[in-house]
């Protein structure tokens, strides 16, 4: 097969190494974006004169028409075409003929595969954007439809003090709004233009970049050409922010499995998000929160695979580069599968106060509040924490709970203890003091939960003017 590149070569390629090098495989997935940035380059090639204006039509008509065929599903590609680029180039010759042949004029591969990456990463921004905020509004309703529940909070998995089930939540609301934040802003690097940096130095036609910037609604232009072709740190970004929302999700997919145990008994998934077992009558297992647990593993295989393939290059573009597009497609595929099925199992589960505030009844998860209740009463707090532990001591060696215990038996332990004890180690009350700014009493809950709205509202008007601009059409 005559090669597009091969007017040096006296030899064909050997077919081995020829699949071996070539990308079309996956680089397929980038097929439009390929198209919607050839038309961008056609139509500046006849509005500079660097083609005839019926050429820069017959080129930009050709293009849609293979952008339709793709839709259609009526494209073929082939492995002896090597890359995305040059199978669309044959499907325009097709189209058109001979004149196919001048769309490459002032382009490289390497300034035409930055941007079809750019479009790429800037399209998946978008998505991830979306997703991760209708995970936040199914964490923000299941904490509006239980403002009351009480569970235990925990440090080192051992019951620590009492929270809000909807604080908890709305911790995880909050890790995800950082994570759109940071998707939010990596647009701006992802949004430039690198056509017209050619394969490395420019060009010497009279080309407008500004112009295809503005056709493809990048918001600028890189200003170095050998920097254009090389950078892939939009890529980078992307991988990490989604390794960031990976590890929030892995999390939170952990605290499921603990939550929908027979030990915690927290939560119940709804079944058509849970699966049985081949042998064992009985199970209800949370796989899905497992394989999200697990899937994080391969984003972040990723994130490192492409800092590694970087991180010795010389300038300016290298076929190793190449090596940026499957692990980019594998953690878009990933992330917003993960934050899908996330969103589904959060927005069906239910969860079971009884058992929560059972547990936050058990444990001393209200010790602290007895020894601040001391230190307010004037017992310094190192005293009055050696005093509650030896509370605590007497209660296990009884197999019983402060609330347990007289206020006469309290005040065996310190005189300082008076009528309102009991009071004071209520859960309710434990809870409800807690009403510092982010902290968990019902009042700062609502005032948390009233930000993260509004941090929401900014998310929603962020992706109402974006949506637009990611938008491909053959029209
Ligand atoms: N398939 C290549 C890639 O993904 C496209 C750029 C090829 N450029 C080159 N000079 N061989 O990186």
């Amino acid at each position: 097969m005559k090669k597009l590149w091969g007017g040096r070569f006296q030899e064909s390629a050997n077919s081995f190494a020829e699949a071996f090098g070539a990308s079309i495989l996956f680089d397929c997935r980038l097929a439009p974006y390929d198209i919607q940035g050839s038309i961008a380059h056609a139509t500046m090639l006849g509005e500079t004169g660097i083609v005839s204006r019926q050429e820069s039509e017959q080129l930009v008509a050709g293009l849609k028409k293979v952008g339709q065929r793709l839709e259609r599903g009526e494209v073929e590609f082939r492995v002896s075409d090597e890359d995305i680029h040059m199978n669309v180039e044959r499907y325009l010759t097709e189209e058109i003929g001979a004149v196919a042949g001048k769309l490459h004029t002032a382009r490289s591969r390497n300034d035409q595969v930055a941007t079809d990456c750019h479009l790429f990463v800037r399209a998946q921004v978008v998505s991830a954007v979306e997703s991760l905020l209708s995970l936040q509004s199914a964490l923000v309703a299941q904490a509006q439809q239980q403002p009351d529940a009480i569970m235990p909070g925990y440090t080192h998995l051992q019951r620590g003090q009492p929270i809000l089930f909807a604080h908890h939540m709305l911790a995880y609301a909050q890790m995800f709004q950082r994570d759109a934040d940071r998707m939010m802003d990596l647009w701006k690097r992802a949004n430039v233009l690198p056509l017209g940096a050619g394969a490395l130095a420019g060009t010497t036609f009279p080309i407008d970049r500004e112009l295809v910037a503005r056709l493809l609604r990048f918001d600028g232009v890189y200003e170095n050409s050998l920097d254009a072709v090389s950078d892939r740190d939009f890529v980078l970004e992307f991988l990490s922010v989604a390794a960031s929302s990976m590890v929030h999700l892995s999390r939170l997919g952990e605290e499921l499995v603990l939550w929908t145990s027979g030990e915690f008994g927290f939560a119940e998934m709804s079944d058509a998000l849970s699966t049985g077992s081949s042998m064992m009558p009985q199970k209800k297992n949370p796989d899905f929160a497992e394989l999200i647990r697990g899937k994080s593993g391969r984003v972040f295989g990723s994130l490192v695979g492409l800092l590694t393939v970087l991180k010795g290059l010389p300038l300016a573009y290298n076929k190793d580069m190449q090596e940026d597009k499957e692990g980019l497609f594998d953690t878009t595929d990933t992330l917003l599968g993960s934050l899908q099925v996330a969103n589904d199992m959060i927005a069906t589960m239910k969860i079971r106060p009884e058992r929560m505030r059972r547990a936050a009844e058990q444990g001393f998860v209200n010790a602290t509040d007895a020894a601040d209740y001391l230190a307010k009463k004037g017992v310094p707090f190192r005293e009055a924490h050696e005093i509650v532990g030896k509370l605590v001591a007497h209660c296990v060696e009884r197999n019983i709970e402060l609330l347990s215990l007289s206020l006469e038996e309290f005040q065996k332990f310190s005189t300082a203890f008076g009528a309102d004890t009991h009071e004071a180690l209520q859960l309710a009350t434990v809870v409800g003091r807690r009403s510092s700014r982010g902290g968990t009493s019902p009042s700062s809950v609502a005032d948390q939960l009233a930000r993260i709205r509004s941090a929401m509202a900014v998310t929603e008007k962020w992706l109402s003017a974006h949506k637009p601009v990611v938008a491909v059409n053959w029209a």
